[in-house]
């Protein structure tokens, strides 16, 4: 069977710290990856819009040497006509090496994964899991504090449909000394499903809270998400919750000096544009390292040495 990435929890920390050192060697000479994938072809087929993961993935395959085909919505593939996800994977497998696929659906990647002939990556699964998101979050962590363990996490805003925070959650729980700190409106707290299976079992150290003030100095890392309006059954809950917390440089004065501030992007109003000059912005470095995870993923699940 092909090795496909569907969740994050499809991957050991072995695997995942290898992708990290890979990435990173690429980052310090990516002329030696530049043939790497010469005649393969990665289809990136996105059901649902992405500026970062779509154009990541193909800039990836491109700097590795190889081609991309695929489509960017639904509107403009055979979906439009009734065609159904697996009949989709399974003819354009024959086309590809390897497959990208985002879509709204939660599950729909996986059972992709079934049918396709070749690896097929979750690019982002509705609500559920955008496993290539944490990859890129975790070598931004690495990179940034030198470690993955021994951290205070705050995640912060939609915790609820926030699918990068879903999938974070689950790989940091495997690293010791991880403390959560979980900051949310009541009705965008994470899902039972998280705090019972993941956390709670897993003995996790985590307290949730509504008051982001309040935490700023115990973090290490503040991980900022957008309110997900696409996800809302209800706009006027929408606008209600969608400026539940805005970062500033004020409320960046109680913070730690090295404390780390991530966002998965895009950003609508969560973080002010002033704190992007801060020294603890990480967010724009973290969407560029999501190409070099890409391309590390890319050579692991097609076998390229
Ligand atoms: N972080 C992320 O998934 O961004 P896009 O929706 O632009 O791909």
């Amino acid at each position: 069977m092909t090795k496909s990435l569907i969740d994050i929890l499809d991957l050991s920390t072995g695997e995942i710290d290898e992708l990290i050192e890979t990435a990173n060697r690429i980052i310090e000479n990516p002329q030696a990856y530049a043939h790497k994938c010469e005649g393969k072809k990665l289809a990136t087929l996105f059901f649902e819009p992405s500026t970062r993961t779509r154009l990541s993935f193909e800039a990836a395959m491109y700097e590795l040497g190889g081609h991309v085909l695929g489509f960017s919505e639904a509107a403009s593939s055979s979906a439009s006509k009734g065609e159904s996800v697996s009949d989709t994977v399974r003819v354009v497998s024959g086309y590809a090496d390897i497959i990208a696929m985002r879509h709204p659906k939660e599950g729909a990647p996986m059972v992709a994964s079934m049918k396709s002939l070749v690896p097929v990556i979750n690019a982002g699964d509705g609500g559920h899991n955008h496993p290539t998101q944490t990859l890129t979050d975790l070598l931004t962590i690495r990179r940034k504090m030198g470690r993955l363990d021994h951290l205070t996490v705050g995640l912060c805003g939609d915790l609820k449909f926030g699918r990068t925070v879903h999938s974070l959650i689950g790989a940091l729980s495997r690293y010791e000394g991880i403390r959560f700190v979980l900051i949310s409106p009541q009705e965008l707290t994470i899902p039972d499903y998280i705090r019972e299976e993941v956390l709670e079992d897993g003995h996790q150290d985590y307290v949730e809270t509504t008051d982001l003030e309040a935490v700023m100095p115990e973090l290490d890392i503040l991980y900022m998400t957008r309110v997900q309006r696409e996800r809302f059954f209800n706009e006027a809950d929408y606008i209600r919750l969608k400026d539940s917390y805005i970062l500033t440089r004020e409320k960046l004065d109680s913070a730690k000096k090295d404390m780390c501030i991530l966002h998965p992007l895009p950003r609508v109003n969560e973080i002010s544009v002033d704190v992007d000059e801060d020294s603890r912005a990480g967010y724009f470095d973290q969407a560029l390292y999501g190409k070099y995870i890409r391309m590390a993923l890319i050579l692991k699940l097609l076998g390229v040495e």
